[in-house]
């Protein structure tokens, strides 16, 4: 993606950036000028992003660390080197067997990753903001934490969108609100983005049912979701606080 925002001067922190969207995220923070610390529990191993990141290795650092331990969380904020002005909580979880099925493990391995994850890391990162003034935090919820998954388009293909997935989105999506509010005082504003779908080379009937569900006939791209994210990154979204930006073809319109 061009330089669409000037994000020179912003330090950003993404969850989750060695994922298919955090990758592309990474890269066009770095394009559009910012520093960027990827934090995630395994290090990219996709050549061509490694590659593509490489001409900007000034202006990144990859930082491990489980987002859903507050001990590993202080450790590794204790490794930065500079002030982090943008949060996004991009590191996000699923799982796709039937409701029927849910085991514990698999609650609380979406609960920790998406909502406790979420949390843990906008309070350890805003301590600093507040002291600053100055802030903004970026979550992921999805279209699943706006509207229920329609069972229809996802055929025989045993990957329903589960229960928990879509609670904890729509977790996020309260949470954001709520600290929006909390830390308004501070100067420090907090949104939501909710993407739709990303093609991922999923079932050939899914696509085509999904595609058929979605206004704009087609699933997101990683590309499709940056715009929203670097505007909401960027001092042109100043006075933009606790809203939820859903980037998704239109799909839950209908
Ligand atoms: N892909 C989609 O269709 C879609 C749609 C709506 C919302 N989302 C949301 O977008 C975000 C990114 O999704 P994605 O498709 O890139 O997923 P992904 O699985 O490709 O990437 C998620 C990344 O999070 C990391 N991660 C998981 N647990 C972690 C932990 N405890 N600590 C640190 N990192 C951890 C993983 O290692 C992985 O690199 C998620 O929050 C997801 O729920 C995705």
């Amino acid at each position: 993606m061009a330089n669409s925002y000037n994000l020179k001067r912003k330090t950003v922190l993404v969850t989750g950036a060695s994922g298919q969207i955090g990758q592309t995220l990474v890269l066009s923070l770095l394009k559009n000028g910012a520093y960027v610390y990827g934090v995630d529990v395994v290090p990219v191993i996709d050549p061509k992003f490694k590659k593509l990141i490489a001409s900007y290795i000034r202006r990144f650092s990859y930082m491990p660390a489980d987002i859903t331990s507050e001990r590993k969380i202080k450790a590794m904020l204790r490794a930065l080197k500079r002030p982090v002005d943008v949060l996004i909580n991009c590191a996000g979880v699923g799982v796709y067997t039937p409701f029927e099925k849910r085991t514990e493990d698999e609650l609380d391995y979406v609960m920790n990753t998406n909502l406790k994850g979420t949390i843990l890391m906008s309070k350890a990162l805003s301590r600093e903001m507040v002291k600053r003034k100055k802030g903004t935090i970026i979550n992921f919820g999805s279209v699943y934490g706006v509207t229920t998954p329609d069972f229809r388009i996802y055929g025989d293909s045993k990957r329903n969108s589960s229960e928990i997935y879509g609670a904890t989105k729509a977790g996020i999506i309260h949470f954001t609100k709520y600290l929006a509010v909390y830390l308004a005082k501070h100067g420090i504003t907090v949104n939501a983005v909710s993407p739709g779908g990303v093609f991922r080379s999923q079932a050939e009937s899914f696509v085509k049912n999904y595609e058929y569900k979605t206004p704009l006939g087609r699933m997101a791209t990683p590309e499709d979701l940056v715009g929203a994210i670097l505007f909401l990154a960027s001092d042109d979204a100043r006075y933009i606080t606790g809203q939820n930006l859903v980037v998704d073809g239109g799909f839950t319109l209908w």
